[in-house]
């Protein structure tokens, strides 16, 4: 296997024959949405056993041949992260906490039997994409170039054991507010089902984890709502996350609190970003759990005051309602909360280069 330090990897560049006209590409900047339009170009690195990575190719995006038992197909040896690159205040492009979603990936790729990346490899391939494609980045307020690296098992064999060839790709998407609805604060369906137990995969970002969300998360669009909230397996009291983003709870004495990272729980990079934001406004950050009953009674009460959802797609929501088996409940005013607000402001000011980056999280290109 390659090892994580091993980083000269060569890149080619093999500029798209026949890019997207300029017209046709500002009609889709003016209104991007999320994840249905794609830019000019994609990277494209092999993996083969007793080779390590090689191959590397930034070229025009196109379908990319598979054979029918390529061992991705069927036992879905996959894995991905997502990120976004903004256009900042001065006209820079930036990227937001790369080395996080590098880091991220290797530890989705170990839980999935997958090779490691070197985390060098990763940041350049996605920079070179972003320099390549910099005529793809939306401006103006929540817009920003969603970027997608994956990995997938090539191999042609229909044993199951880890592949012996695999594919690591990235792949950009000019993208808007991740939420069709505009509402103010977002509604949730809390799922009888279970994302992830205990030992599982829950921790890694790989593809299975979405494929068992979609049956929950349509039950709750069915029913009106945005997202699917989970409970945990074992006791199905404590809430995990949402089917793609992180929850917060804030109380009226000050305190916040987000569930701890079990195993089960994606550790999103936007979660821990808002722990530090948090602590910094001098809020006491606690990680641990929270039960669907107590959380029912604490926004009675009125001793929980707000809640937000984070992700990188999702940035900061507020949820305003929570629905599920036993009836719903309205959090605060069931709009969006004063801290909610305030958070995803300092977060955004960061990733726009509004306000300094005081941790080092913004990585410039070009
Ligand atoms: N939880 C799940 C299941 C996700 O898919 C995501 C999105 O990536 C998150 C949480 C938030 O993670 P991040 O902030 O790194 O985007
Ligand atoms: C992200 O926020 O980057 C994700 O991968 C979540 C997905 C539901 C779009």
């Amino acid at each position: 296997m390659a090892s994580i330090a091993e980083a000269d990897i060569a890149f080619t560049t093999v500029p798209h024959p026949a890019p997207v006209s300029d017209e046709v590409r500002a009609q889709v900047l003016a209104n991007p949405g999320f994840g249905t339009s794609f830019t000019d170009h994609m990277v494209t690195i092999e993996w083969t056993e007793g080779k390590g990575w090689h191959d590397a190719v930034i070229g025009p995006r196109q379908p990319i041949a598979l054979d029918p038992a390529a061992s991705v197909l069927h036992y879905a040896q996959e894995i991905f992260e997502g990120l976004k690159a903004y256009k900042q205040a001065d006209g820079a492009i930036a990227l937001f906490r790369p080395e996080a979603n590098a880091a991220r990936f290797n530890r989705s790729a170990e839980r999935l039997a997958m090779p490691a990346l070197p985390e060098a490899t990763f940041i350049e391939a996605i920079e070179k994409l972003v320099a390549l494609d910099k005529a793809w980045i939306p401006e103006g307020e929540g817009a920003s170039l969603y970027l997608r690296p994956f990995m997938i098992a090539t191999e042609a064999f229909l044993g199951v054991r880890p592949a012996k060839n695999y594919k690591f790709i990235v792949i950009a998407s000019p993208a808007g507010n991740y939420f069709k609805s505009g509402a103010p604060a977002v509604s949730i369906w809390v799922s009888e089902y279970t994302r992830a137990a205990p030992g599982g995969t829950g921790a890694a970002k790989c593809g299975g984890n979405y494929a068992a969300s979609l049956v929950p998360q349509g039950e709750a669009i069915a029913r009106g709502h945005d997202q699917v909230v989970f409970l945990d397996a074992a006791e199905h009291k404590w809430i995990e996350e949402l089917g793609g983003m992180n929850l917060f709870y804030v109380f009226d004495d000050g305190r916040v609190l987000t569930p701890a990272l079990t195993g089960t729980i994606l550790p999103g990079i936007t979660r821990d970003s808002l722990i530090t934001l948090l602590r910094e406004e001098g809020l006491t950050l606690e990680e641990g759990r929270y039960s669907l009953d107590q959380w029912r009674d604490d926004a009675a009460s009125g001793k929980l005051v707000e809640t937000f959802a984070c992700g990188t797609a999702a940035v900061v929501t507020p949820v305003g309602k929570v629905a599920g088996q036993q009836g719903e409940f309205t959090i605060g005013s069931g709009g969006p909360g004063q801290l909610t607000g305030k958070i995803k402001n300092r977060l955004v000011a960061i990733q726009r280069g509004e306000a300094p980056d005081t941790h080092g999280w913004i990585r410039k290109i070009g």
